[in-house]
Parts: structure tokens; sequence; C-alpha cells
């Protein structure tokens, strides 16, 4: 596990740019999840505005590691946020996006998304294997839209599932940890202060972290990083 921590949620977008544009090289299909919320906002715009020539979109496959179910229009909707700070602003071939349809119904979908990924990525063990998957995480340490009240989605043997949002009762999509935990590398992004006690507990391994979804992300490639602003990493020791 390695921590990038940053002074501001800026520089966070700086180097996690830089980051990705150094995984979207060479003129291999790279396929990365995306995540959702507000967090990835500031580096989207970042990367919209500094790579969208020094990164060859033509090669980057874009899906997301979860989704709520509501129309894309939605205000709610990571595809109309990623939309609205990113895809608007590159050339990006269409058919490099695949968005979780949350239009569709939320079983339904969850199995198609889970059978698209199966078609489209590269097969490690049987399962589709993502070059890079790019979490966020909850105040209560819920990631993708695996949520603590219902760990137990992380385990499932499908790709995606359903979820529901603990507070909202919002339907979701979700990535599972089989699929999560499959990539070549995992990137947490996360900042600000609300997340600086549950990433404490995670990153120094406290037995209430068990209880955290994103306590469960340990890709088999080892390869996993935090990039954090100094607000989201005060508390770790
Ligand atoms: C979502 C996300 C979710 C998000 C965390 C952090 O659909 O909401 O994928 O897992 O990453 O809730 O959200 P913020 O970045 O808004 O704090």
């Amino acid at each position: 596990m390695e921590l990038k921590i940053y002074d501001t949620k800026q520089t966070v977008a700086e180097e996690f740019s830089g980051y990705v544009s150094k995984i979207a090289t060479g003129d291999q299909k790279i396929h990365i999840a995306l995540s959702g919320g507000s967090t990835p906002k500031i580096v989207f715009d970042h990367l919209a505005e500094n790579y969208s020539t020094q990164i060859n979109w033509e090669n980057i496959c874009l899906y997301w590691g979860d989704e709520r179910c509501v129309d894309p229009s939605d205000s709610e909707s990571n595809y109309k946020m990623t939309v609205e700070h990113l895809l608007s602003k590159i050339k990006i071939p269409e058919g490099n996006i695949f968005r979780i349809k949350g239009e569709n119904d939320p079983e339904a979908e969850a199995e198609r998304y889970s059978e698209v990924l199966q078609k489209e990525l590269p097969l490690v063990d049987g399962m589709p294997q993502f070059d890079l998957v790019i979490l966020g995480m909850g105040d209560d340490g819920h990631t993708a839209s695996i949520f603590p009240y219902n760990i137990e989605l992380w385990d499932l043997a499908a790709n995606c599932t359903v979820a529901v949002h603990p507070d909202s009762g919002q339907k979701r999509v979700s990535l599972t940890g089989k699929v999560i935990n499959n990539a070549k590398e995992v990137a947490f992004l996360v900042t600000g202060t609300g997340k600086a006690d549950k990433v404490h507990e995670i990153i120094d391994e406290q037995e209430s972290a068990k209880a955290y979804p994103a306590n469960l992300v340990k890709p088999n490639s080892g390869n996993l990083v935090w990039f954090l602003d100094k607000d989201a990493a005060d508390k770790i020791e």
C-alpha cells in the first residue's frame, strides 16, 4: 500500500492526473473504472484542462465502479457528473464509454454490466481485469456502492450487484470485491476532514476497520495507492 499525501485538493488533482496519464501511455487499450460522488470533479476538471491531448483518449475505455439507479440526465448520476467535468471536454470515442445504465431495471442492469465486463475486459482467473480502478470512500467507510450494513455484497461471486444506500434508499449498481481486487492497480482518491477517522482506522489497521468495505480493498496485484489531501490524512499515526 502506497500513501501519497498532498497539501490541497488541487494538488491531489494535479498529482492524480499525472498518475493516470502514466498508466494511459502506449498503444494498448487501457480499461479504467471511475469513481463517482463529488471528489473526482476536481480531478476530471484538471484532466480535461491539462491532458486533453497528452493522453491518447482513443486508447482509453472508461467504465464506472458504481452508478446510481437514476436517468443519465439526473443530477445524481455519476455518468452525468463525468460528462460535465470530463467527457464533454475531451475527444474520446463514444464506443470507449461503457456507462452503467441507471435508467434500467437495477437487477437486469447489474446482470448486463457484469456481462459487459466479462466481454470487454481481459480475463484473469476467469474474472475481468481493469488496468485501474479508481475508488472514493464515504464518511462511513463505504466504497463503490458497498456499504457497511451489507458488507457481505463485497464477496458475491457476481461481477456486479444491486445495493441500496442506507440513508436515502437509493438503488445503486456496484462492482463487487472480486472485480475490484482483480485490477492491476487500485487508487483511492480521498480528500477532506470528513474522511480522516476512517482513513486512520484503515491505514493504521484498527480493529474497527473490519466493518468497512473500503478496508477490503486489497488488490491481488498488491498495487494499491491512496491519494489523500492532508485533511483526510490528518489522523494517520
Ligand atoms: C458514489 C461513489 C461513492 C463515493 C463516495 C465518496 O456513487 O457516491 O462512487 O463510493 O466515491 O461516497 O463520495 P464523495 O467523493 O462525494 O465524498
